[in-house]
């Protein structure tokens, strides 16, 4: 890595699009670990402006809410603007402490087998003008996550038990983490493997932002910008928006167990470029998906919003 600091500065208003007279630090030269810029990416104003704190002012951002609305690639969108390198860590359920802290391993040097330290990825960027995402933070073992704890503190230096070494972090290091639930575990029945959060260390993010579901016009323009091929059929997108907003305005009554997303909004208009066809589409997209009991009213949401039936295997003739 070339430079150790950010050293310019970039206009959030021209790099992100979003109404802030605020200018962020950012590195000249994008080196390997830096994200690539998605050219057609949209970025939330809210949740860039906490990212943005958190790059700027060193602030730890946790940024919360429902699958599919964008959070992890905003945290990688905000870095390549920026040009900061990002390294996303999936905190998956076997994720182990050594993993992230590093473990004796044996290496050949001169000849010689020799053990040596490896550091693990916590102390690697942590020395490093790197952010560290901790993606999926929700899914992390409790034991995992209590590593995490001190590093959370502004300052929070690293030790390293068995080297007895304290590692302090590089002042252009950053953490951030993005997550389904808020802590509590799994109250929606959507997030098999979510874990309670300990609230101490909850506690200790410095802002926790929410993405939710968008509001139509940016969920149509999100699409159209992702899936060109539909970037002239506005209508269509306006109306497999809506039938999103039913899916999840029956999941929140109650009436169905599963919705879509807006990544199952982009999948959908991906699979029409495909198959050609909005009907079959939707069903391999997203009624597979659903009990075969919830799939009528699916295809009864379909209905309302195109005007077609939709023929789900339930209701075909035998
Ligand atoms: N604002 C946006 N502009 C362009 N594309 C977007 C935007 N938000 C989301 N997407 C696209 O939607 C998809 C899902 O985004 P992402 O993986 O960041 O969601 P997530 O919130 O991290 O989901 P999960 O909770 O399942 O991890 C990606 O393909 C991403 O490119
Ligand atoms: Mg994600």
């Amino acid at each position: 890595m070339r430079e150790l600091t950010p050293t310019t500065t970039v206009s959030a208003r021209e790099a992100f699009g979003i109404d802030t007279d605020l200018m962020v630090p950012a590195f000249e030269q994008a080196e390997e670990h830096v994200p690539e810029v998605d050219p057609a990416y949209l970025f939330d104003h809210d949740t860039t402006l906490a990212l943005l704190a958190g790059f700027a002012r060193n602030r730890r951002v946790l940024v919360q809410g429902l699958h599919g609305t964008g959070k992890s690639t905003h945290v990688e969108q905000v870095a390549a603007r920026l040009r900061w390198p990002c390294v996303r860590v999936n905190l998956d359920g076997h994720l182990t402490r050594l993993d992230l802290i590093g473990r004796d391993t044996v290496v050949v040097e001169e000849g010689r087998q020799v053990t040596r330290f490896v550091e693990g990825i916590v102390p690697w960027s942590l020395q490093r003008p790197v952010a560290l995402l901790l993606d999926e933070y929700d899914a992390g073992r409790p034991d995992v996550m209590f590593v995490l704890q001190r590093l959370l503190e502004r300052d929070g230096k690293l030790t390293l038990m068995d080297q007895s070494t304290v590692l302090r972090p590089h002042p252009a290091f950053r953490m951030f983490a993005t997550s389904n639930t808020v802590g509590l575990g799994d109250t929606l029945g959507l997030y098999h493997g979510a874990n309670r959060l300990n609230h101490a260390q909850l506690d200790r993010w410095n802002i926790v932002t929410t993405l939710d579901y968008l509001e139509p016009d940016r969920e149509v323009a999100i699409v159209t910008a992702r899936v060109p091929e539909l970037a002239d059929r506005g209508d269509l997108v306006r109306r497999m928006v809506e039938v999103a907003a039913l899916t999840r305005r029956g999941f929140a009554a109650g009436d169905i167990s599963a919705l879509m997303s807006p990544r199952t909004v982009i999948t959908w208009a991906e699979n029409i470029a495909i198959f050609g066809d909005i009907a079959t589409a939707f069903r391999l997209t997203f009624v597979n998906k659903c009990a075969q009991d919830e799939r009528e009213l699916v295809a009864e949401y379909y209905q309302r919003c195109f005007d077609d039936e939709l023929a789900t295997p339930a209701a075909r003739p035998a």
